[in-house]
Formats: structure tokens, C-alpha cells, sequence
């Protein structure tokens, strides 16, 4: 048994926050109380001056196995979610081969279950992500995928991503969407704006996102599968969500953010070139407020990396050249406390909410929140300490552009099914 006691217990479930204990027998929750006399033989965990929350789950992450394990693998994939309080995860599939069979599902979920936290992956849309044919989205299902996706590349077959978003609904899980119209996008992590004419290139323009959200919230509204739209980048992007949700209040949609298009401009590109590239571009403050403003108002309702990392040979590329994606697992909580919640955009226990309780529910997870009998998934962080972001991850990759930067909010405990899987306990 383990007891953590005298900690700021937060649980978006139930919305509520407060100081007390938590027992912890197995793999489960045994009580939280004010104050809970030590069973004997219990291990004792000061949580003094540390909130509690539920273990963080991130609905996108790229781990990159099978096949590109020099960028990552699902063990320091994993790693690096423990260290930045995450309990679960779940992959994308542009691995190598892409995530398309019975066999690769089976592969990474077993992989998973070596690492101590819960890894869960998503399925591809499309045989071979070609945006030619659908997989057997049942069989993947049955062997265990949590959703499905291409992200990496757009589904541009409008009428495929229609039988797409039909199947996922008959299948009860999500289906989610990169949306990023090519026709638009001459060099493509970059914004076609400042950034790119500093760099003298074409870049991103804002319409390859906005035209593909138009016409999948119009798909959604047809087959009633539940849809998320993964790393918005643009203003009129969220105003698109929140006036779907507005027209049509039973549809299940959900939208990503995030922590770079929460913290970060098209500046941070011109700053930290290819370490700031990535798909969909960082854009413009008003962008960047836009994004913000949908996570206060509900219309976003999940933060989640897009941990995506590259190798330092493939970052320092010319900007043109080199792959586009940064890892974001190690400082996504920190990147989150600091932006929305000291400026109070966000409380704490809204914060969780997006990071663990709102995603665990899109994909029917039990996980997500902390109450007794629930699952012993929790994170437990400092909100005030601060740090600067160092050079060295968990992660195989470095391919971040907060390096260097002062977060305030660290990570001091990572607890997975009852085990300590990550400790940094304070000096
Ligand atoms: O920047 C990105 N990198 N965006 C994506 O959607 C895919 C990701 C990757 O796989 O590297
Ligand atoms: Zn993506």
C-alpha cells in the first residue's frame, strides 16, 4: 500500500479540489480522505506543497515504432510520458510499416505493456496511409486499436473520409484528422506570412486547415461518428468548431491543442528554425489568443502533444528540407501551467480536464480521474516550482523549442496502476 499524504487533490471529474490523503492499494485507489491514519507497513509518500491530479493522457504521440526507432521507440517514448506525469498515451500510426494490420497492432500493444504506463494506438485510416483504400477498420478494432487515423498526411478523398467516418461511427470509436489541404501549402512548417517571407519561401497557408475543418465538420454532421480535429493552428479553424457545436449540439466533436500552438508564434520559427517546424505551422498571436479563448470556452477540449520526434541529423536540415515536428511530452504539463494557468486563463482542475479527464472519455478509457475504487493513475506535480528547460529528455529526440526556456510547473511523481514509474522528488 501506498499513502500520499497532505496533497492538493485534484479531480476533473467530479470538479473539485482539495487538500487531504490518498491510499493507494494494487493498482487502485482505496480512499481519499482529510486525513488517513497509515495502515501498517504502508509506504508513505509527503506530498506537502504538491498537487495530485490524475495521470495525464495524451491522445497523440509518435513513438515511431515499428521501423524509425532511431527517432524513438515505445519504451523512451513511454519513458518521456512518465516524466511528463503521463499515465497514457496514445499513438499515432505513420510508424514504419504504418499501423494498418492486425499484426502491427498487435506488435505495439504488446510493446506497450513492457513500459508501466498504459499505451494505447491508434489504426490508419487507409491501407498504407496512400488515401486509397480503407483498412479493415473492424479487425483492427478487434485487435485492439483505441481509433483510428492517418494523421501525418490529410485524407483528401472526400468521399472515402465520408465511409471512413461511417465506419468509425458503426465502430463506436473516434476517428481523428489532420487537416491540411496541400493545394495550399508550398513548403509545408512554416506559415505563409512573416515567417515565410523572412525565409523567402511559400509556406503554409492558413486556408489549408480551414478549408478541410469546413468540409469534415460537414461530413461529421452526416455520419454522427465521433470526430476530433487534431492540432488546430488557425482562428478560424476554432471559430468553425464552435459554431458546429453551436448548429448542431448532438454532434460528438472534439478538437486538439497543442502546447506549442498554445505558447507559441510563427516568431518562435524565426527564432529556433527547423526546432519550431512543424504541421500545421505555428501562426500568429491572434491565432495563438484564438486557441486560447477555445480552451476557456470549451470549444477545445484536449490539449495533446504531437510529441513527434526527429533525429538532430534530420533537424539540422535547411528549414526547407528538414522533417517537421517537435517532441512535447516532457514539457507539455509545464508549458500548460505557465500559459494558461498563471495568466489564469485556466484553473488547475480545468487544466486537468483537458489534459486526462476529457480525452480518457473520447476514447472510452477508464482513466482520468481520481476517486476511490478508480484506477491508481496519478501525477503529482509542483504548479509553482520553477525550471528552465534543459537539453536532455527522456526521449531519444531534442527536438524542442522550449530549450532554454523558464516553465514554471515540475513533475515530481508519476504513478501507474500504483507503481512509481517516474520520481524526481524535490532537493
Ligand atoms: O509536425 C508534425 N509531425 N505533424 C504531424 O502531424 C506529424 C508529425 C510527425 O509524424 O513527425
Ligand atoms: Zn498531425
Amino acid at each position: 500500500m501506498l499513502l500520499i499524504q497532505n496533497v492538493t487533490v485534484i479531480d476533473p471529474k467530479s470538479g473539485t479540489q482539495a487538500l487531504g490523503d490518498i491510499l493507494i492499494s494494487g493498482d487502485r485507489i482505496q480512499k481519499i480522505a482529510p486525513v488517513i491514519e497509515p495502515p501498517t507497513g504502508a509506504e508513505i509518500l509527503d506530498g506537502s506543497g504538491l498537487c495530485a491530479g490524475p495521470g495525464l493522457v495524451d491522445v497523440h504521440v509518435h513513438f515511431r515504432d515499428p521501423g524509425l526507432t532511431y527517432k524513438e521507440d515505445i519504451l523512451t517514448g513511454a519513458a518521456a510520458a512518465a516524466a511528463g506525469g503521463f499515465t497514457t498515451v496514445v499513438m499515432m500510426a505513420n510508424t514504419k510499416p504504418p499501423i494498418d494490420s492486425v499484426e502491427a497492432v498487435r506488435y505495439v500493444l504488446n510493446k506497450g505493456k513492457e513500459t508501466g504506463i498504459h499505451v494505447e494506438t491508434c489504426g490508419t485510416v487507409t491501407v498504407g496511409m496512400q488515401g486509397k483504400k480503407l483498412t479493415d477498420m473492424r479487425a483492427l478494432k478487434e485487435a485492439g486499436t483505441a481509433g483510428f487515423t492517418d494523421d501525418g498526411v490529410p485524407l483528401m478523398d472526400e468521399k472515402l473520409a465520408l465511409e471512413a467516418m461511417a465506419a468509425a461511427a458503426a465502430l463506436k470509436v473516434p476517428i481523428s484528422f489532420h487537416e491540411e489541404d496541400p493545394t495550399f501549402i508550398v513548403n509545408n512548417g512554416v506559415n505563409h506570412g512573416k515567417a515565410s517571407e523572412y525565409f523567402g519561401i511559400g509556406g503554409s497557408d492558413r486556408q489549408a486547415e480551414i478549408s478541410m475543418i469546413g468540409r469534415d465538420i460537414a461530413l461529421a454532421a452526416q455520419t454522427g461518428c465521433c470526430m476530433d480535429i487534431q492540432h488546430i493552428s488557425t482562428k478560424e479553424g476554432v471559430e468553425l468548431i464552435r459554431r458546429a457545436r453551436e448548429e448542431h449540439p448532438g454532434l460528438d466533436i472534439h478538437a486538439e491543442a497543442t502546447p506549442h500552438h498554445i505558447a507559441l508564434t510563427e516568431e518562435a520559427v524565426i527564432e529556433h528554425g527547423t526546432l519550431a517546424k512543424m504541421n500545421p505551422p505555428l501562426r500568429t498571436t491572434e491565432d495563438r489568443l484564438a486557441i486560447v479563448e477555445g480552451l476557456v470556452d470549451g470549444t477545445i477540449d484536449l490539449i495533446a502533444t504531437d510529441h513527434a520526434p526527429h533525429s538532430v541529423q534530420e533537424k539540422a536540415k535547411l528549414l526547407t528540407e528538414a522533417p517537421s515536428g517537435v517532441i512535447g511530452l516532457e514539457t507539455s504539463l509545464a508549458v500548460c501551467v505557465t500559459e494558461l494557468v498563471e495568466p489564469r486563463y485556466l484553473t488547475l482542475c480545468q487544466l486537468m480536464e483537458k489534459m486526462a479527464y476529457n480525452p480518457a472519455r473520447m476514447y472510452h478509457l477508464d482513466c482520468g480521474y481520481l476517486a476511490e475504487g478508480g484506477p491508481a493513475d496519478i501525477v503529482l506535480f509542483d504548479p509553482a516550482a520553477g525550471f528552465v528547460v534543459g537539453e536532455s529528455f527522456r526521449s531519444k529526440a531534442v527536438n524542442s523549442p522550449f530549450i532554454g526556456q523558464e516553465l514554471k510547473g515540475v513533475v515530481r511523481y508519476t504513478i501507474c496502476n500504483g507503481r512509481v514509474v517516474y520520481e524526481n522528488p524535490a532537493p
